[in-house]
């Protein structure tokens, strides 16, 4: 007697359904090169005046969060730049974006040779943002100059807990990884949900980095 199951398999009709997605704004600013040379000047002046804080960044200066205060007119359409992205993204069931209090800290992080951000989220916010001025030493060729900013799977790690190799596939037929890197280039700004961990891999350029971080959060009025 042959054993069915094996010489004619049950066949199945399946459907691949995606849920619980994590939305990330990946922009670019347009027209953006005077903007970033002016947050750029106001970085280099209030590092040269105003001291720093010890936050997820290992080596390198990192501003107060009050650049919204001494970041002048760039600062200020830079932020409503951003918020605009977050009232995008997000929804309130019982009323418009709009009725909301949008509030948004900003501040520089300058990163030299060595420096790097531990993973970290930022809680209390809805939303962050960075945007990037300066990438630091070009890239040439295929170098590799690490400093990537790279965001980690927020169900990390609830498949590898059974093996460590496993992958889920996506809807799109691909492997899902455990973190996901950002190419990044001057005028790019990352704007994702500030539950989500995220950090910057050691830099081995020479010259500082500069970027901009922002929170971003939305209270009633
Ligand atoms: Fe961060």
């Amino acid at each position: 007697m042959t054993d069915q199951a094996s010489t004619n398999p049950l066949r199945v009709e399946a459907q691949h359904v995606g849920l619980f997605e994590t939305p990330i704004a990946y922009c670019r600013l347009k027209d953006g090169e005077s903007l970033i040379q002016e947050l750029e000047t106001s970085i280099h002046k209030n590092r040269a005046e105003a001291g720093g804080l010890q936050r997820s960044n290992i080596g390198g200066w990192h501003s107060d969060t009050d650049m919204m205060a001494w970041g002048g007119e760039a600062a200020k359409r830079l932020s409503e730049a951003a918020i605009n992205i977050a009232k995008r993204l997000s929804h309130f069931q019982e009323a418009s974006p709009d009725v909301y209090d949008w509030q948004l800290r900003m501040w520089a992080n300058v990163t030299p040779r060595g420096g790097l951000n531990q993973p970290h989220a930022h809680p209390g916010n809805l939303w962050a943002a960075v945007l990037y001025l300066d990438m630091g030493d070009e890239l040439e060729s295929d170098e590799d100059i690490g400093g990537a900013f790279y965001v980690e799977d927020p169900r990390f790690p609830m498949a590898a807990m059974h093996n460590t190799a496993v992958r889920m596939i996506g809807v799109d037929g691909k492997p899902q990884q455990y973190e996901v890197e950002f190419k990044l280039e001057r005028g790019k700004i990352v704007v994702f949900p500030a539950w989500l961990r995220h950090g910057v891999r050691p830099y081995s350029g020479k010259r500082e980095r500069i970027s901009i971080a922002m929170n971003i959060d939305a209270r009633r009025k």
